[in-house]
């Protein structure tokens, strides 16, 4: 089976936790797996890891590179998201064309071929004439090949009335899982397949609370770990239920969600271990070998009978 065809979401590598709950050994291992598994899609951020701790600040691209050198690889497809000048989770950004241009330029020479798309990564502003400047500069990325893309994005509308005049096809990151989505903040971008989920795992939940240790993800991201949600309580219990047929545990949940919901081009995945990742892989495969439709209807049901209760 190949990784992915065109009708279906593509499986995209996150590093948002390199270099913070994943040291490099364990980054190489996860992208070696990820790699030799046939996929190449991966994400990254200027201000990966956002722990706070400036001495970090651009270290989970600098794994990437050291893992890109390594082994000489020319063929992955990385979207680096830009305008971020620090990593200390502050919507401080420079979204000017000057410095993305600085940006692209940059990428270009660490990542050669292997920079595929570049998106903006965070704007507040609802200013029609700043954002058209902010796009000048993906429409010269478009021109030098690229794709180009969004993602924490405030006023999506205004980024579709300033995009009029540049017709570019954004690539669009967006939070949806069982628990939160921003899809319908996005109207103006909506039938055109074209997003990419992150946080299908609510940034790292576990269905049981004894599960999570000091360095789990939703932990050191100052989630919150006591599962109080209703709908947790409801999805172990109708988990019991279909005897594990199915899916199993949350990330499947979390993956059925996502992959069978509308206009998702592609499931942004964060697995901080090989056997996550190696599990997410296989179920990956799962879902296209079987039709989860009737999982993913039941999960919207179980959403909707607890959305009152969150
Ligand atoms: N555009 C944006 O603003 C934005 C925002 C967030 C993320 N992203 C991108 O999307 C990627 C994924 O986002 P995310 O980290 O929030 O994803 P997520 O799927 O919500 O959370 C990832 C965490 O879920 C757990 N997990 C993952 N796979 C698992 C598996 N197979 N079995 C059990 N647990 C599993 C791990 O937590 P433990 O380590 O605790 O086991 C992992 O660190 C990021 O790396 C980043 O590239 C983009």
């Amino acid at each position: 089976m190949t990784p992915a065809s065109n009708d279906i979401p593509a499986l995209i590598l996150g590093t948002a936790m390199w270099g913070w709950t994943m040291d490099a050994r364990t980054c190489f291992g996860v992208l070696d797996a990820f790699y030799e598994a046939g996929f190449r899609e991966v994400d990254a951020a200027t201000n990966y890891p956002i722990n706070r701790q400036p001495a970090d600040f651009r270290l989970s691209e600098r794994i990437l590179c050291e893992w890109i050198q390594t082994h000489g690889v020319t063929d992955l497809r990385v979207m680096m998201k830009v305008g971020s000048v620090d990593n200390m989770r502050s919507p401080d950004n420079n979204l000017h064309k000057s410095f993305l241009l600085m940006c692209l330029d940059d990428y270009r020479e660490l990542l050669g071929s292997n920079l595929d798309m570049l998106m903006i990564h965070w704007d507040n502003r609802e200013d029609e004439s700043e954002i058209a400047q902010t796009l000048e500069a993906l429409a010269l990325a478009r021109a030098a090949g690229l794709k180009v893309g969004l993602s924490g994005i405030r006023f999506p509308e205004a980024y579709a009335q300033a995009n009029e005049k540049f017709q570019l096809d954004f690539y669009i990151q967006l939070k949806h899982n069982l628990l939160q989505s921003d899809y319908n903040k996005y109207k103006p971008f909506h039938g055109k397949r074209r997003f990419m989920a992150y946080g299908i795992n609510a940034g790292g939940v576990k269905l049981d609370a004894a599960e999570y240790a000091s360095q789990s993800s939703l932990t050191v991201r100052g989630g919150d770990t006591s599962n109080q949600s209703p709908l947790i309580a409801g999805l172990k219990s109708w988990l019991d239920l279909q005897q594990a047929k199915y899916v199993t545990d949350f990330n499947q949940c979390s993956m059925t969600y996502a992959y069978h919901s509308e206009d998702i081009a592609g499931l942004l995945i964060g697995p901080s271990k090989v056997d996550q990742l190696r599990g997410t892989i296989d179920f990956y495969y799962k879902m296209q070998q079987i039709d989860f439709q009737h999982i993913y209807d039941q999960l919207v049901e179980l959403k909707k009978q607890y959305a009152g209760a969150q």
